[in-house]
């Protein structure tokens, strides 16, 4: 458990710094690494939409089921062929994005509480694409489509399923055209489970992350093209059911169970995928951190404006009538759904430090860190700052650990997520006796509750309510994004703020104008 747990601390440190490395080049919004169950949708797509193409022109007879791809791929390659070789590309791509995905999710630590849905509706999902994949190899029909038919077939014999043996099927002059249809609806069927499987993995998630941005999307399907062109996919010969091939050119992102098979035994490969599944699917058993109070709605504070519905990274939110007042609607929390992250706390307009009640009781709250708690914290800390250039930090507890700064000229407030944080406390802290506030928290494709660092950026910028009123000087707000792996970045980026400060007040020694807000600057 714990060699699992430092093997898997390890993993994540390395990760993190692929990803700040993909980062410089690609931006958070197209890094992969950031959106790979995107890309995976995207590769699924390309799979499906060229797949119609070439079941369209396909000639599904067991004996010219051959003679028709090698003419669509040699005589009509412009075409047919750039078709087929996207078809066969976008399914490694897929297994790829897939499996770099399960590894990402379990490196963060992805896979119980709360998330135990996501994870373990994934694991379906690899074996649909396996399934999906290796059938298509069966369709061409030629040497390695009947290396990897046959391989199968004693696979599944192993398993007392059949009345007789799969492999029969497969002697000359057994199969037949009927078989063969089989196998077309099988490689139609499956993919279609497959999009059925992941339509049920992201139920759990509002706003999934299901289509990648422009540039990734179009540069991963220029790619795939540019290896449609330089590498064209090709068939062996026909399969001759009593001569095999002796030399295969085994596509290993999805054949590769066959030769493991081999090396094995079919039994030992049952064990070793039987194995492997079960240990997927009890990960989310492992002792792990247990999660926080769920989020609790106020009636008399809900005003049913919509927006922790809204805002929610886990639909555990959904909107009832009212029951005092009619004509509004009321917030309604599924305990079971709730991930505990107070983003919703921050949504809510009624969260604003601002209101003259002495107890802050907002229409949504988090138990454990309750809004009006967090506006005491922050008026006693303001209140003790010292120092020329006096900082408040809003930071989270997932990423780069603010707590860390806390100094006598910095005060520091740790929320769940950053996303907790209703944007008016940064005008409070501020008129309270704060010279500059920095935000910070995950970056973005990184943020733990999905959606914090997003939304924080959207409401800071005014694009989002409950926004950032535009009188707030934006010189004295910095938000710099820091994983948890950036502490030196965090650092860096609180003393160049500072130093910022100083020099406004050394140039003005005037008085704080409130000027009309530019977008806040980022460090
Ligand atoms: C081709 C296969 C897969 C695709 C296309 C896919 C796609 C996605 C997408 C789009 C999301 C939502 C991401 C977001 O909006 O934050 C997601 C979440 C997730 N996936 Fe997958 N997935 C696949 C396979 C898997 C597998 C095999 C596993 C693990 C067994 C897995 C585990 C998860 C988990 C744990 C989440 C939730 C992340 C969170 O709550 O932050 N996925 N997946
Ligand atoms: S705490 Fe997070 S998951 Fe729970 S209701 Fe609020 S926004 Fe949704
Ligand atoms: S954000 Fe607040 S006021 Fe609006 S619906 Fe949710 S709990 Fe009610």
């Amino acid at each position: 458990m714990a060699a699992f747990a430092s093997i898997r601390q390890g993993g994540l440190a390395l990760l993190q710094r692929i990803e700040s490395l993909f980062d410089a080049f690609f931006g958070p919004a197209s890094n992969p690494w950031r959106h790979l169950g995107a890309l995976g949708f995207h590769f699924l797509w390309i799979a499906l939409a060229t797949g119609i193409y070439l079941f369209a022109v396909l000639d599904t007879g067991i004996e010219e089921i051959h003679t028709s791809i090698e003419y669509y791929t040699h005589e009509q390659w412009w075409l047919g062929g750039i078709m087929r070789s996207l078809h066969r590309y976008a399914a490694d791509g897929l297994v790829i994005v897939m499996l770099l995905h399960l590894l990402r999710e379990l490196l963060y630590g992805r896979f119980n509480g709360f998330r135990w849905f996501s994870w373990v509706t994934g694991v379906p999902v690899i074996w649909l694409v396996y399934a999906s994949g290796i059938g298509g190899y069966w369709l061409v029909w030629d040497q390695l489509g009947l290396f990897s038919a046959v391989a199968s077939a004693e696979w599944f014999d192993w398993l007392p399923i059949f009345s007789t043996p799969a492999t029969r099927n497969f002697l000359p002059g057994v199969l037949t055209d009927r078989f063969f249809t089989l196998l077309v609806f099988l490689h139609i069927g499956i993919p279609l489970l497959l999009l059925l499987a992941l339509w049920v993995h992201v139920q759990r998630i509002s706003r999934a992350d299901v289509f990648p941005s422009r540039s990734l999307a179009g540069g991963s399907l220029l790619m795939l093209l540019a290896l449609a062109l330089v590498k064209p996919t090709v068939s062996h010969g026909k399969a001759d059911l009593s001569n095999l091939a002796p030399v295969l050119h085994i596509d290993w992102y999805y054949l590769f169970i066959h030769p493991l098979m081999y090396a094995t035994s079919p039994a030992g490969l049952w064990a070793i995928t039987g194995a492997l599944t079960l240990l997927l699917l009890a990960l989310p058993l492992l002792p792990h951190r247990k999660q926080g109070p769920v989020a609790v709605v106020d009636p008399p504070n809900c005003n049913g404006c919509r927006r922790c519905f809204a805002d929610c990274p886990y639909g555990a939110i959904t909107m009832l009538p009212h029951p005092d007042r009619p004509g509004h609607e009321l917030a309604l929390v599924h305990p079971e759904l709730c991930a505990s992250c107070g983003i919703c706390a921050g949504s809510c307009p009624s969260a604003t430090p601002f209101r003259s009640v002495e107890q802050l009781v907002t229409g949504i709250d988090m138990p454990q860190q309750p809004v009006g708690i967090l506006r005491e914290e922050l008026e006693r800390k303001v209140a003790a700052l010292s120092g020329p250039a006096k900082v408040v930090v809003f930071g989270c507890g997932c990423a780069a650990d603010a707590a860390a700064l806390e100094a006598p000229d910095t005060a520091v407030i740790r929320l769940i997520c950053t996303g907790q944080l209703p944007p008016s406390f940064i005008e409070y802290a501020l008129r309270g006796g704060a010279d500059g506030v920095l935000v910070t928290g995950c970056r973005e494709g990184s943020c733990a509750y999905r959606l914090g660092t997003r939304w924080t950026e959207e409401r800071l910028s005014g694009g989002r309510e409950p926004h950032l009123r535009r009188s707030v000087p934006a010189e004295r707000l910095r938000i710099a994004w820091a994983d948890a792996h950036e502490m030196s970045h965090l650092k860096a980026a609180l003393e160049n703020f500072r130093e910022n400060l100083q020099r406004l007040d050394a140039d003005a020694r005037r008085p704080r104008a409130y000027n009309p807000r530019r977008t806040p600057r980022h460090g």
